[in-house]
């Protein structure tokens, strides 16, 4: 497996916030699929939204992804919440490296994103009843692509980054072994 960490899950469930600290920790480089689709549209992801809709948007997702697989190593990737959900994309994200889902709960998005402009699909009305369909379906689909979840509600993030370190190193000593 090569020595990347995936970190996948729904809007708000600390992606970025847990893998900016884990990248320090370990001394990887840490990417943000949502920032590098923002420098090379030169675009926010609500512009990129509005201007070209959500199916190019998760055509350029697609395409980062894909062009990461060569040549990125000791990197903790933060993706975007809808990234694993095309197929192919889940399957790059195999071939990426440790993909670990941090899992989180209706409650806690709101919580967490009250009041967010950035995120177009928590944008408008009944922001309640689409977080709950959405995560009910995304739900599986990240379970199925991770190799670690972290349920996220009620621990620290520096508990959380303790977690992913610790199963990493397991990973790792395993695949040195078979
Ligand atoms: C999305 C999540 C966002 C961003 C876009 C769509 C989604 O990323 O990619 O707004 O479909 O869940 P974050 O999960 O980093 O907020």
């Amino acid at each position: 497996m090569k020595d990347n960490i995936i970190l996948i899950g729904f809007m708000g469930c600390g992606k970025s916030t847990v893998g900016k600290i884990l990248a320090k920790k370990m001394k990887y480089t840490f990417l943000d699929t949502d920032q590098m689709i923002e420098n090379s549209q030169h675009m926010s992801i609500y512009k990129i939204f509005q201007e070209n809709g959500e199916d190019y948007f998760r055509q350029m997702e697609t395409t980062t992804i894909n062009e990461m697989i060569e040549s990125t190593k000791k990197s903790i990737i933060s993706t975007g919440g809808g990234l694993p959900l095309r197929e192919e994309n889940s399957k790059a994200l195999q071939k990426l490296g440790f993909i670990v889902y941090l899992s989180v709960k209706k409650e806690t998005v709101l919580n967490r994103l009250k009041g967010d402009a950035k995120r177009p699909l928590l944008a408008g009305d009944h922001v309640d009843e689409r977080i709950e369909r959405m995560l009910t379906y995304r739900d599986p689909i990240y379970q199925l692509a991770a190799h670690l979840k972290i349920d996220t509600d009620y621990i620290s993030v520096e508990k959380v980054v303790e977690e992913i370190i610790r199963n990493y190193k397991i990973m790792q000593k395993r695949g040195r072994k078979s």
